[in-house]
Protein backbone atom coordinates (compact mmCIF):
# COMPACT_ATOMS: atom_id res chain seq x y z
CA UNK A 1 0.00 0.00 0.00
CA UNK A 2 1.43 3.58 -0.71
CA UNK A 3 1.82 6.08 1.53
CA UNK A 4 -0.39 8.84 -0.24
CA UNK A 5 -2.98 5.92 0.16
CA UNK A 6 -2.84 5.71 3.66
CA UNK A 7 -2.76 9.37 3.85
CA UNK A 8 -6.39 9.31 1.81
CA UNK A 9 -7.61 6.25 3.83
CA UNK A 10 -6.27 8.54 7.23
CA UNK A 11 -8.23 11.63 5.69
CA UNK A 12 -11.58 10.21 3.52
CA UNK A 13 -15.42 11.63 4.75
CA UNK A 14 -16.92 8.27 5.58
CA UNK A 15 -20.47 8.48 4.56
CA UNK A 16 -23.67 7.62 2.57
CA UNK A 17 -25.23 3.94 1.56
CA UNK A 18 -26.47 2.88 4.97
CA UNK A 19 -30.02 1.70 5.41
CA UNK A 20 -29.99 1.21 1.40
CA UNK A 21 -31.66 -1.91 0.14
CA UNK A 22 -30.18 -1.14 -3.53
CA UNK A 23 -27.53 -3.04 -4.84
CA UNK A 24 -24.09 -1.84 -4.25
CA UNK A 25 -22.04 -2.71 -7.17
CA UNK A 26 -18.14 -2.41 -8.20
CA UNK A 27 -17.12 -1.62 -11.77
CA UNK A 28 -13.45 -2.59 -12.51
CA UNK A 29 -11.66 -1.29 -15.38
CA UNK A 30 -8.25 -2.40 -16.87
CA UNK A 31 -8.66 -5.86 -18.48
CA UNK A 32 -6.78 -4.96 -21.42
CA UNK A 33 -3.53 -4.32 -18.60
CA UNK A 34 -3.77 -0.11 -18.59
CA UNK A 35 -5.96 2.16 -17.34
CA UNK A 36 -7.23 -0.03 -14.64
CA UNK A 37 -9.99 2.11 -12.77
CA UNK A 38 -12.58 1.17 -10.06
CA UNK A 39 -16.42 2.95 -10.01
CA UNK A 40 -18.91 2.47 -7.23
CA UNK A 41 -22.34 2.18 -7.93
CA UNK A 42 -25.31 2.38 -5.40
CA UNK A 43 -29.08 3.08 -6.39
CA UNK A 44 -27.67 3.78 -9.77
CA UNK A 45 -25.70 6.77 -8.93
CA UNK A 46 -21.80 6.58 -9.06
CA UNK A 47 -20.45 7.19 -5.58
CA UNK A 48 -16.85 7.08 -6.42
CA UNK A 49 -15.00 6.56 -9.69
CA UNK A 50 -11.15 6.74 -9.87
CA UNK A 51 -8.20 5.57 -11.86
CA UNK A 52 -5.65 3.05 -10.48
CA UNK A 53 -2.81 5.18 -11.81
CA UNK A 54 -3.32 7.75 -9.85
CA UNK A 55 -2.75 5.91 -6.19
CA UNK A 56 0.10 3.60 -7.81
CA UNK A 57 1.58 6.88 -9.42
CA UNK A 58 2.37 4.88 -12.21
CA UNK A 59 1.07 6.60 -15.55
CA UNK A 60 -1.87 4.55 -17.47
CA UNK A 61 -0.90 1.80 -14.82
CA UNK A 62 0.56 -0.07 -17.78
CA UNK A 63 1.05 -3.89 -17.57
CA UNK A 64 -0.93 -4.39 -14.90
CA UNK A 65 -5.39 -5.20 -13.95
CA UNK A 66 -4.60 -4.48 -10.44
CA UNK A 67 -7.87 -2.04 -9.41
CA UNK A 68 -7.07 -2.75 -5.76
CA UNK A 69 -6.13 0.87 -4.28
CA UNK A 70 -9.02 2.85 -6.76
CA UNK A 71 -11.49 -0.35 -5.37
CA UNK A 72 -10.18 0.19 -1.74
CA UNK A 73 -10.72 3.83 -2.07
CA UNK A 74 -14.25 3.57 -3.42
CA UNK A 75 -15.48 1.20 -0.56
CA UNK A 76 -13.96 3.30 1.72
CA UNK A 77 -16.26 6.86 0.23
CA UNK A 78 -19.29 4.76 0.86
CA UNK A 79 -18.31 3.48 4.25
CA UNK A 80 -18.30 0.07 2.78
CA UNK A 81 -16.27 -3.20 2.80
CA UNK A 82 -15.68 -5.60 -0.25
CA UNK A 83 -17.77 -8.33 1.37
CA UNK A 84 -20.79 -5.90 1.29
CA UNK A 85 -20.65 -5.41 -2.23
CA UNK A 86 -23.61 -7.06 -4.49
CA UNK A 87 -21.41 -7.44 -7.51
CA UNK A 88 -18.33 -7.02 -8.99
CA UNK A 89 -17.92 -6.59 -12.38
CA UNK A 90 -15.58 -6.15 -15.38
CA UNK A 91 -15.47 -4.61 -18.75
CA UNK A 92 -14.02 -7.51 -20.90
CA UNK A 93 -14.35 -11.37 -22.04
CA UNK A 94 -11.54 -13.22 -20.68
CA UNK A 95 -12.62 -16.13 -23.11
CA UNK A 96 -12.95 -14.17 -26.16
CA UNK A 97 -13.56 -15.53 -28.78
CA UNK A 98 -15.93 -18.14 -26.88
CA UNK A 99 -18.50 -15.95 -26.08
CA UNK A 100 -19.01 -14.15 -22.60
CA UNK A 101 -20.92 -15.48 -19.83
CA UNK A 102 -22.74 -13.45 -17.64
CA UNK A 103 -20.45 -14.19 -14.72
CA UNK A 104 -17.39 -16.28 -14.17
CA UNK A 105 -15.40 -17.95 -11.12
CA UNK A 106 -11.72 -17.69 -11.92
CA UNK A 107 -9.55 -17.20 -9.07
CA UNK A 108 -6.50 -15.95 -10.49
CA UNK A 109 -8.26 -13.12 -12.59
CA UNK A 110 -10.21 -12.08 -9.55
CA UNK A 111 -6.63 -11.93 -8.01
CA UNK A 112 -5.12 -10.12 -10.68
CA UNK A 113 -7.67 -7.24 -10.25
CA UNK A 114 -8.36 -7.00 -6.46
CA UNK A 115 -5.85 -8.51 -4.42
CA UNK A 116 -7.56 -9.89 -1.42
CA UNK A 117 -4.75 -8.20 1.32
CA UNK A 118 -6.12 -4.76 0.59
CA UNK A 119 -9.79 -5.76 1.56
CA UNK A 120 -8.94 -7.51 4.57
CA UNK A 121 -8.66 -10.94 2.96
CA UNK A 122 -11.99 -10.49 1.08
CA UNK A 123 -12.28 -11.85 -2.50
CA UNK A 124 -15.39 -12.07 -4.19
CA UNK A 125 -16.48 -15.19 -5.43
CA UNK A 126 -17.22 -14.30 -9.21
CA UNK A 127 -16.62 -11.47 -11.48
CA UNK A 128 -19.89 -10.12 -13.68
CA UNK A 129 -18.67 -9.75 -16.95
CA UNK A 130 -20.47 -6.83 -19.48
CA UNK A 131 -18.72 -6.79 -22.93
CA UNK A 132 -16.22 -4.05 -23.43
CA UNK A 133 -18.18 -1.84 -25.98
CA UNK A 134 -21.03 -2.37 -24.29
CA UNK A 135 -19.22 -1.32 -21.23
CA UNK A 136 -18.28 2.06 -23.56
CA UNK A 137 -21.51 3.00 -24.39
CA UNK A 138 -23.11 2.58 -20.98
CA UNK A 139 -20.34 5.09 -19.96
CA UNK A 140 -21.59 7.64 -22.18
CA UNK A 141 -25.36 7.17 -22.34
CA UNK A 142 -26.16 6.38 -18.95
CA UNK A 143 -24.20 9.24 -17.62
CA UNK A 144 -25.87 11.36 -20.76
CA UNK A 145 -29.06 12.34 -19.15
CA UNK A 146 -30.50 11.55 -22.50
CA UNK A 147 -33.46 9.26 -22.60
CA UNK A 148 -32.64 7.96 -26.26
CA UNK A 149 -29.41 8.19 -28.17
CA UNK A 150 -27.24 7.07 -31.60
CA UNK A 151 -24.01 5.31 -29.79
CA UNK A 152 -20.48 5.48 -31.08
CA UNK A 153 -17.77 3.65 -29.69
CA UNK A 154 -14.48 3.87 -31.29
CA UNK A 155 -10.69 2.53 -29.37
CA UNK A 156 -7.94 0.21 -30.24
CA UNK A 157 -9.54 -3.10 -29.67
CA UNK A 158 -11.87 -5.05 -27.07
CA UNK A 159 -13.55 -8.62 -26.76
CA UNK A 160 -12.99 -8.82 -30.69
CA UNK A 161 -14.26 -5.58 -31.87
CA UNK A 162 -12.62 -2.16 -32.74
CA UNK A 163 -15.97 0.34 -33.46
CA UNK A 164 -19.74 -0.31 -32.50
CA UNK A 165 -22.26 2.26 -33.91
CA UNK A 166 -25.81 1.47 -31.79
CA UNK A 167 -28.51 3.57 -29.78
CA UNK A 168 -29.43 3.75 -26.62
CA UNK A 169 -33.00 3.69 -24.90
CA UNK A 170 -35.30 2.68 -22.22
CA UNK A 171 -34.58 -1.03 -23.03
CA UNK A 172 -30.97 0.06 -23.13
CA UNK A 173 -28.25 -0.18 -25.89
CA UNK A 174 -28.49 -2.21 -29.17
CA UNK A 175 -25.41 -1.98 -31.59
CA UNK A 176 -26.04 -2.17 -34.80
CA UNK A 177 -22.90 -2.98 -36.27
CA UNK A 178 -20.18 -3.89 -35.09
CA UNK A 179 -16.35 -3.51 -36.21
CA UNK A 180 -13.70 -6.66 -35.81
CA UNK A 181 -10.17 -5.95 -34.66
CA UNK A 182 -8.78 -5.92 -37.88
CA UNK A 183 -10.85 -2.93 -38.76
CA UNK A 184 -8.99 -0.37 -35.93
CA UNK A 185 -8.94 3.07 -36.34
CA UNK A 186 -7.00 3.64 -32.40
CA UNK A 187 -4.35 0.96 -34.02
CA UNK A 188 -4.05 2.72 -37.14
CA UNK A 189 -3.99 6.54 -34.95
CA UNK A 190 -1.52 4.62 -32.93
CA UNK A 191 0.65 3.29 -35.65
CA UNK A 192 1.17 7.06 -37.04
CA UNK A 193 2.04 8.51 -33.90
CA UNK A 194 4.90 5.84 -33.58
CA UNK A 195 5.92 6.98 -37.23
CA UNK A 196 5.82 10.38 -36.49
CA UNK A 197 7.95 9.76 -33.60
CA UNK A 198 5.85 10.61 -30.59
CA UNK A 199 4.93 7.05 -28.74
CA UNK A 200 2.66 4.44 -28.40
CA UNK A 201 -1.14 4.87 -28.28
CA UNK A 202 -0.71 7.12 -24.80
CA UNK A 203 0.66 9.64 -27.31
CA UNK A 204 -1.96 9.77 -29.24
CA UNK A 205 -2.72 13.51 -27.97
CA UNK A 206 0.41 14.83 -29.52
CA UNK A 207 -0.24 13.35 -33.27
CA UNK A 208 -3.51 15.21 -32.52
CA UNK A 209 -2.08 18.65 -31.21
CA UNK A 210 0.83 18.37 -34.16
CA UNK A 211 -1.95 17.64 -36.87
CA UNK A 212 -2.86 21.21 -36.30
CA UNK A 213 0.83 22.01 -38.06
CA UNK A 214 0.20 20.45 -41.06
CA UNK A 215 -1.64 19.82 -44.28
CA UNK A 216 -3.42 16.75 -45.06
CA UNK A 217 -1.37 16.07 -48.46
CA UNK A 218 -0.76 12.28 -47.92
CA UNK A 219 -3.33 10.35 -49.58
CA UNK A 220 -3.79 6.89 -46.81
CA UNK A 221 -5.86 5.44 -49.22
CA UNK A 222 -5.51 2.25 -47.03
CA UNK A 223 -8.05 3.75 -44.96
CA UNK A 224 -11.00 4.54 -47.06
CA UNK A 225 -14.13 6.49 -46.10
CA UNK A 226 -17.07 4.67 -46.98
CA UNK A 227 -20.93 6.21 -47.40
CA UNK A 228 -21.85 4.24 -43.91
CA UNK A 229 -18.44 4.38 -42.46
CA UNK A 230 -14.99 3.27 -43.45
CA UNK A 231 -13.06 0.21 -44.75
CA UNK A 232 -9.08 -0.36 -43.48
CA UNK A 233 -7.14 -2.20 -46.48
CA UNK A 234 -3.64 -3.37 -45.27
CA UNK A 235 -3.70 -7.00 -47.91
CA UNK A 236 -1.15 -4.72 -49.97
CA UNK A 237 1.16 -4.81 -47.05
CA UNK A 238 1.04 -8.58 -46.15
CA UNK A 239 -1.42 -8.21 -43.01
CA UNK A 240 -3.95 -10.85 -43.08
CA UNK A 241 -6.73 -10.40 -40.87
CA UNK A 242 -6.89 -14.19 -39.72
CA UNK A 243 -5.35 -15.26 -36.42
CA UNK A 244 -2.62 -17.69 -35.53
CA UNK A 245 -1.44 -19.17 -32.53
CA UNK A 246 0.22 -16.02 -31.31
CA UNK A 247 -3.86 -14.71 -30.69
CA UNK A 248 -4.91 -11.25 -30.56
CA UNK A 249 -1.43 -9.91 -29.26
CA UNK A 250 0.70 -11.32 -32.23
CA UNK A 251 -1.72 -10.18 -34.82
CA UNK A 252 -1.53 -6.20 -32.75
CA UNK A 253 2.06 -6.46 -33.40
CA UNK A 254 1.20 -7.53 -37.49
CA UNK A 255 -1.17 -4.91 -37.92
CA UNK A 256 1.41 -2.12 -36.45
CA UNK A 257 4.03 -3.35 -39.13
CA UNK A 258 1.76 -3.41 -41.94
CA UNK A 259 0.50 0.19 -41.06
CA UNK A 260 4.35 1.21 -40.85
CA UNK A 261 4.59 -0.09 -44.01
CA UNK A 262 1.94 1.17 -45.48
CA UNK A 263 2.59 4.91 -43.80
CA UNK A 264 6.30 3.78 -45.09
CA UNK A 265 5.67 3.75 -48.89
CA UNK A 266 3.53 6.83 -48.85
CA UNK A 267 5.16 9.23 -46.65
CA UNK A 268 8.64 7.58 -45.98
CA UNK A 269 10.36 6.22 -43.62
CA UNK A 270 9.29 6.61 -39.59
CA UNK A 271 10.98 9.25 -37.48
CA UNK A 272 12.89 8.36 -34.63
CA UNK A 273 12.78 10.45 -31.78
CA UNK A 274 16.62 12.26 -31.48
CA UNK A 275 16.26 11.55 -27.47
CA UNK A 276 19.37 12.64 -25.78
CA UNK A 277 20.32 13.25 -22.12
CA UNK A 278 19.51 16.56 -20.46
CA UNK A 279 21.83 17.01 -17.35
CA UNK A 280 19.89 20.56 -16.61
CA UNK A 281 16.97 18.92 -16.02
CA UNK A 282 18.36 15.40 -15.23
CA UNK A 283 15.77 14.10 -17.97
CA UNK A 284 15.66 12.20 -21.82
CA UNK A 285 14.10 14.80 -24.07
CA UNK A 286 13.82 14.95 -27.65
CA UNK A 287 14.11 17.17 -30.12
CA UNK A 288 11.90 20.65 -29.84
CA UNK A 289 10.84 20.89 -33.24
CA UNK A 290 9.16 18.77 -36.07
CA UNK A 291 9.42 18.52 -39.43
CA UNK A 292 6.66 19.40 -42.42
CA UNK A 293 6.17 15.50 -42.89
CA UNK A 294 5.81 14.70 -39.70
CA UNK A 295 3.32 17.12 -39.27
CA UNK A 296 1.50 16.64 -42.59
CA UNK A 297 1.74 12.99 -41.70
CA UNK A 298 -0.07 13.80 -38.52
CA UNK A 299 -2.81 16.38 -40.39
CA UNK A 300 -3.42 13.40 -42.82
CA UNK A 301 -4.47 10.83 -40.10
CA UNK A 302 -6.44 12.88 -38.39
CA UNK A 303 -8.25 14.04 -41.73
CA UNK A 304 -9.05 10.74 -42.06
CA UNK A 305 -10.00 9.68 -38.52
CA UNK A 306 -12.18 12.31 -38.33
CA UNK A 307 -13.88 11.48 -42.22
CA UNK A 308 -14.31 7.75 -41.00
CA UNK A 309 -16.04 8.41 -37.76
CA UNK A 310 -17.93 11.48 -38.93
CA UNK A 311 -19.34 8.75 -41.78
CA UNK A 312 -19.88 6.69 -38.64
CA UNK A 313 -21.79 9.13 -36.59
CA UNK A 314 -24.08 9.65 -39.22
CA UNK A 315 -25.21 6.11 -39.33
CA UNK A 316 -25.30 5.55 -35.89
CA UNK A 317 -27.84 8.79 -36.09
CA UNK A 318 -29.62 7.75 -38.85
CA UNK A 319 -30.79 4.37 -37.53
CA UNK A 320 -31.59 6.26 -33.93
CA UNK A 321 -34.98 7.78 -33.44
CA UNK A 322 -32.84 10.10 -31.57
CA UNK A 323 -31.09 13.09 -33.17
CA UNK A 324 -28.35 13.07 -29.68
CA UNK A 325 -25.64 11.32 -30.28
CA UNK A 326 -23.26 9.63 -27.54
CA UNK A 327 -19.43 9.10 -27.72
CA UNK A 328 -16.83 6.80 -25.74
CA UNK A 329 -13.84 4.72 -26.42
CA UNK A 330 -10.10 5.87 -26.40
CA UNK A 331 -10.87 7.50 -30.00
CA UNK A 332 -13.32 9.76 -28.22
CA UNK A 333 -10.56 11.54 -26.17
CA UNK A 334 -9.70 13.38 -29.52
CA UNK A 335 -10.85 16.70 -29.07
CA UNK A 336 -10.33 17.94 -32.84
CA UNK A 337 -12.38 15.09 -34.09
CA UNK A 338 -15.08 14.93 -31.52
CA UNK A 339 -15.54 19.12 -32.67
CA UNK A 340 -15.83 17.75 -36.05
CA UNK A 341 -18.72 15.55 -35.69
CA UNK A 342 -20.10 18.02 -33.39
CA UNK A 343 -19.58 20.33 -37.02
CA UNK A 344 -21.10 17.80 -39.03
CA UNK A 345 -22.32 14.92 -38.34
CA UNK A 346 -25.65 16.48 -37.22
CA UNK A 347 -26.20 15.82 -34.09
CA UNK A 348 -28.82 18.01 -31.76
CA UNK A 349 -26.85 17.45 -28.83
CA UNK A 350 -23.83 15.32 -27.86
CA UNK A 351 -22.16 13.68 -24.87
CA UNK A 352 -18.60 12.33 -24.40
CA UNK A 353 -17.44 10.52 -21.82
CA UNK A 354 -14.87 12.49 -20.17
CA UNK A 355 -13.06 9.22 -19.19
CA UNK A 356 -13.73 7.94 -22.68
CA UNK A 357 -10.86 5.53 -22.56
CA UNK A 358 -10.63 2.15 -20.71
CA UNK A 359 -10.79 3.70 -17.12
CA UNK A 360 -14.38 4.87 -18.02
CA UNK A 361 -15.47 0.95 -18.71
CA UNK A 362 -15.61 0.35 -15.02
CA UNK A 363 -18.51 2.90 -15.01
CA UNK A 364 -20.11 1.61 -17.71
CA UNK A 365 -19.90 -1.78 -16.30
CA UNK A 366 -20.86 -1.02 -13.27
CA UNK A 367 -24.23 1.03 -14.78
CA UNK A 368 -24.66 -1.54 -17.06
CA UNK A 369 -24.85 -3.65 -14.71
CA UNK A 370 -27.22 -2.06 -12.37
CA UNK A 371 -29.36 -1.74 -15.58
CA UNK A 372 -29.76 -5.68 -15.88
CA UNK A 373 -30.73 -5.70 -12.13
CA UNK A 374 -33.50 -3.04 -12.29
CA UNK A 375 -31.18 -1.02 -10.16
CA UNK A 376 -30.92 2.08 -12.74
CA UNK A 377 -33.59 4.49 -12.83
CA UNK A 378 -35.36 6.47 -15.80
CA UNK A 379 -34.68 9.77 -16.19
CA UNK A 380 -31.07 10.29 -14.62
CA UNK A 381 -29.56 13.55 -14.74
CA UNK A 382 -26.35 14.30 -17.05
CA UNK A 383 -23.25 14.12 -15.79
CA UNK A 384 -21.77 17.48 -15.40
CA UNK A 385 -18.86 17.35 -12.96
CA UNK A 386 -15.74 14.22 -13.39
CA UNK A 387 -14.85 15.71 -9.79
CA UNK A 388 -15.77 11.81 -8.91
CA UNK A 389 -12.54 10.79 -6.70
CA UNK A 390 -10.44 11.63 -3.66
CA UNK A 391 -11.17 15.24 -1.98
CA UNK A 392 -9.57 17.22 1.04
CA UNK A 393 -10.85 19.17 3.48
CA UNK A 394 -9.27 21.81 4.65
CA UNK A 395 -8.57 20.28 7.85
CA UNK A 396 -7.02 17.56 6.35
CA UNK A 397 -4.83 19.71 4.37
CA UNK A 398 -4.02 21.52 7.55
CA UNK A 399 -3.00 18.53 9.47
CA UNK A 400 -0.79 17.67 6.33
CA UNK A 401 0.85 21.17 6.22
CA UNK A 402 1.68 20.96 9.50
CA UNK A 403 3.29 17.49 9.20
CA UNK A 404 5.74 18.25 6.66
CA UNK A 405 6.41 21.68 8.38
CA UNK A 406 4.84 23.67 5.89
CA UNK A 407 3.86 27.56 6.13
CA UNK A 408 0.80 28.25 4.38
CA UNK A 409 -1.91 31.19 4.53
CA UNK A 410 -5.19 30.29 5.28
CA UNK A 411 -7.58 32.13 2.88
CA UNK A 412 -10.53 29.97 3.59
CA UNK A 413 -13.37 30.49 0.85
CA UNK A 414 -11.04 33.80 0.35
CA UNK A 415 -8.78 32.10 -1.54
CA UNK A 416 -10.01 33.14 -5.30
CA UNK A 417 -8.92 36.91 -4.25
CA UNK A 418 -5.15 36.47 -4.09
CA UNK A 419 -4.78 33.71 -6.52
CA UNK A 420 -6.61 35.47 -9.23
CA UNK A 421 -3.85 38.71 -8.21
CA UNK A 422 -1.38 36.06 -8.64
CA UNK A 423 -2.33 34.85 -12.11
CA UNK A 424 -2.74 38.41 -13.31
CA UNK A 425 0.53 39.25 -12.45
CA UNK A 426 1.81 36.44 -14.65
CA UNK A 427 2.10 33.51 -11.99
CA UNK A 428 1.77 30.02 -12.77
CA UNK A 429 -0.35 28.35 -9.85
CA UNK A 430 -1.19 24.71 -8.51
CA UNK A 431 -4.66 25.03 -7.95
CA UNK A 432 -6.08 21.52 -5.90
CA UNK A 433 -9.54 21.79 -4.36
CA UNK A 434 -12.37 19.56 -4.48
CA UNK A 435 -12.93 15.80 -5.80
CA UNK A 436 -9.96 14.54 -8.21
CA UNK A 437 -11.46 14.43 -11.50
CA UNK A 438 -11.56 11.10 -13.62
CA UNK A 439 -10.54 11.46 -17.02
CA UNK A 440 -7.60 12.50 -18.45
CA UNK A 441 -8.65 16.23 -18.20
CA UNK A 442 -8.34 18.22 -14.98
CA UNK A 443 -10.86 20.53 -14.89
CA UNK A 444 -10.61 22.72 -12.11
CA UNK A 445 -9.75 20.27 -9.09
CA UNK A 446 -5.96 19.45 -9.99
CA UNK A 447 -5.45 22.13 -12.72
CA UNK A 448 -2.26 24.34 -12.98
CA UNK A 449 -3.50 27.64 -14.06
CA UNK A 450 -2.05 30.50 -15.41
CA UNK A 451 -2.39 33.74 -17.44
CA UNK A 452 -4.29 33.27 -20.63
CA UNK A 453 -3.00 36.62 -23.06
CA UNK A 454 0.16 35.75 -23.32
CA UNK A 455 1.48 33.20 -25.44
CA UNK A 456 4.43 33.30 -23.22
CA UNK A 457 2.47 31.61 -20.46
CA UNK A 458 1.92 28.83 -23.37
CA UNK A 459 5.87 28.29 -23.09
CA UNK A 460 6.70 28.39 -19.92
CA UNK A 461 4.24 26.10 -19.16
CA UNK A 462 5.51 23.62 -21.98
CA UNK A 463 8.86 24.22 -21.48
CA UNK A 464 9.91 24.28 -17.65
CA UNK A 465 6.22 23.65 -15.75
CA UNK A 466 5.30 20.42 -17.72
CA UNK A 467 8.75 19.45 -19.48
CA UNK A 468 7.34 18.60 -22.82
CA UNK A 469 7.28 19.61 -26.30
CA UNK A 470 6.89 23.59 -26.85
CA UNK A 471 4.38 22.90 -29.90
CA UNK A 472 1.86 21.17 -27.65
CA UNK A 473 -1.43 23.21 -27.18
CA UNK A 474 -3.41 24.11 -24.06
CA UNK A 475 -6.94 25.11 -23.05
CA UNK A 476 -8.68 27.47 -21.48
CA UNK A 477 -11.49 27.40 -18.25
CA UNK A 478 -13.60 30.38 -19.25
CA UNK A 479 -17.04 31.07 -17.41
CA UNK A 480 -19.95 29.67 -19.07
CA UNK A 481 -21.61 33.33 -20.06
CA UNK A 482 -18.72 33.98 -21.97
CA UNK A 483 -18.96 31.54 -24.26
CA UNK A 484 -20.35 33.33 -27.12
CA UNK A 485 -17.68 36.01 -26.88
CA UNK A 486 -14.67 33.58 -27.20
CA UNK A 487 -16.19 30.20 -29.16
CA UNK A 488 -17.74 31.27 -32.85
CA UNK A 489 -20.54 29.21 -33.93
CA UNK A 490 -22.89 27.54 -31.64
CA UNK A 491 -21.11 25.82 -28.30
CA UNK A 492 -22.21 22.45 -28.10
CA UNK A 493 -21.03 20.52 -25.02
CA UNK A 494 -18.36 22.04 -23.00
CA UNK A 495 -18.05 20.69 -19.80
CA UNK A 496 -15.06 18.27 -19.87
CA UNK A 497 -12.60 19.96 -22.48
CA UNK A 498 -13.07 17.45 -24.61
CA UNK A 499 -14.97 18.99 -27.83
CA UNK A 500 -12.43 21.75 -29.97
CA UNK A 501 -14.30 24.58 -30.99
CA UNK A 502 -13.92 27.37 -33.39
CA UNK A 503 -11.85 30.26 -31.90
CA UNK A 504 -13.27 33.65 -31.87
CA UNK A 505 -11.44 36.73 -33.59
CA UNK A 506 -12.10 37.79 -29.74
CA UNK A 507 -10.39 34.70 -28.78
CA UNK A 508 -7.32 35.08 -31.28
CA UNK A 509 -6.62 38.39 -29.65
CA UNK A 510 -7.24 38.59 -26.06
CA UNK A 511 -6.35 34.61 -24.92
CA UNK A 512 -3.99 33.67 -27.60
CA UNK A 513 -2.32 31.22 -25.20
CA UNK A 514 -5.15 29.00 -25.37
CA UNK A 515 -6.10 29.07 -28.95
CA UNK A 516 -4.55 26.22 -30.77
CA UNK A 517 -2.63 27.34 -34.25
CA UNK A 518 -5.41 25.78 -36.19
CA UNK A 519 -7.57 28.09 -35.22
CA UNK A 520 -9.66 26.28 -32.34
CA UNK A 521 -9.69 25.90 -28.33
CA UNK A 522 -10.89 23.46 -26.30
CA UNK A 523 -13.24 25.20 -23.25
CA UNK A 524 -14.24 23.97 -20.37
CA UNK A 525 -17.12 26.35 -19.73
CA UNK A 526 -17.84 26.95 -15.91
CA UNK A 527 -20.84 27.12 -14.09
CA UNK A 528 -21.41 29.17 -10.78
CA UNK A 529 -24.33 26.23 -9.80
CA UNK A 530 -21.33 23.05 -10.13
CA UNK A 531 -18.38 25.12 -9.64
CA UNK A 532 -18.41 27.58 -6.85
CA UNK A 533 -15.00 28.16 -6.17
CA UNK A 534 -13.36 27.71 -9.49
CA UNK A 535 -16.64 30.42 -10.75
CA UNK A 536 -15.57 32.87 -8.51
CA UNK A 537 -11.45 32.25 -9.43
CA UNK A 538 -12.30 33.34 -12.65
CA UNK A 539 -14.75 36.14 -12.03
CA UNK A 540 -11.86 37.60 -9.58
CA UNK A 541 -9.19 36.98 -12.57
CA UNK A 542 -11.95 39.05 -14.64
CA UNK A 543 -12.05 41.99 -12.45
CA UNK A 544 -8.31 42.14 -12.28
CA UNK A 545 -7.92 42.08 -16.25
CA UNK A 546 -11.24 42.14 -17.65
CA UNK A 547 -10.96 38.57 -18.96
CA UNK A 548 -13.24 35.52 -17.47
CA UNK A 549 -10.90 32.96 -18.95
CA UNK A 550 -7.98 30.83 -17.46
CA UNK A 551 -5.29 28.78 -19.23
CA UNK A 552 -5.86 25.10 -17.46
CA UNK A 553 -3.71 21.88 -18.22
CA UNK A 554 -3.22 18.69 -15.44
CA UNK A 555 -1.42 18.90 -12.53
CA UNK A 556 1.10 17.01 -13.03
CA UNK A 557 4.82 17.15 -14.64
CA UNK A 558 4.80 14.98 -18.54
CA UNK A 559 5.84 11.76 -16.96
CA UNK A 560 3.46 11.16 -13.94
CA UNK A 561 -0.02 11.16 -13.38
CA UNK A 562 -2.12 13.96 -12.28
CA UNK A 563 -1.93 14.54 -8.82
CA UNK A 564 -4.28 13.01 -6.09
CA UNK A 565 -3.20 13.87 -2.78
CA UNK A 566 -2.20 17.20 -1.08
CA UNK A 567 1.15 15.24 -0.67
CA UNK A 568 1.09 14.84 -4.42
CA UNK A 569 0.61 18.35 -5.16
CA UNK A 570 3.08 19.25 -2.97
CA UNK A 571 5.77 17.22 -4.35
CA UNK A 572 5.16 18.19 -7.62
CA UNK A 573 5.27 21.80 -6.61
CA UNK A 574 8.47 21.93 -4.93
CA UNK A 575 10.37 19.79 -7.21
CA UNK A 576 8.99 22.59 -10.57
CA UNK A 577 9.00 25.93 -10.68
CA UNK A 578 5.19 26.48 -10.48
CA UNK A 579 4.96 30.00 -8.40
CA UNK A 580 2.67 29.41 -5.34
CA UNK A 581 0.02 26.42 -4.43
CA UNK A 582 -3.81 26.52 -3.66
CA UNK A 583 -4.52 23.65 -1.52
CA UNK A 584 -7.92 23.97 -0.85
CA UNK A 585 -7.87 27.56 1.27
CA UNK A 586 -4.63 27.48 1.82
CA UNK A 587 -1.95 29.20 -0.83
CA UNK A 588 1.87 27.98 -0.42
CA UNK A 589 4.68 29.94 -1.90
CA UNK A 590 8.45 28.33 -2.36
CA UNK A 591 10.03 31.56 -0.42
CA UNK A 592 7.55 31.47 2.22
CA UNK A 593 6.32 35.12 1.77
CA UNK A 594 2.45 35.49 0.53
FE1 LIG B 1 -11.53 0.16 -24.96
Amino acid sequence: MTQSFLQYIHYVEFGGGEGNTMALILGLGGGYRHDSSACLVQDGRIVAFAEEERFRRVKHNRGSRSCSLSAAWCLSRAGARLRDVDAVVIAFNPRWPEPAPDAIDDPHLTAAHLDPGHFGGDRPERLHLVEHHLAHAASAFYCSGFDESAVLVVDGYGDGVTTSIGRGGPDGITFTRQYPYHQSLGWFYEAVTQHVGLGDFTSAGKTMGLAGYGEPRYDLDFLRTTADGYEIDLSRYGLRSTLTGGGLAEFYARYLRACSAALTAITGPAHRADLRYDPATGRMSGPPGFTRTQADLAASAQLALERGLSALAREALAGSPSRRLCVAGGVGLNCSANGVLWRTAGATDMFVQPAAGDAGCAIGAALEHARRIGDLPAGRTRLTGAGLGPAFDDAAIRDTLDAYGITAADHGDDITGPVAKHLAAGHTVGWFQDGMEGGPRALGHRSILADPRTTASRDRINSVVKRREMWRPLAPSMLADAAGEYIDGPAGPADFMIVAYRASAAARSRIPATVHVDGTLRPQLVEEASEPRYARLLAGFAAETGVPVLLNTSFNHEAEPIVCTPTDALRTFFAGPLDVLALGGHLISKSGRL
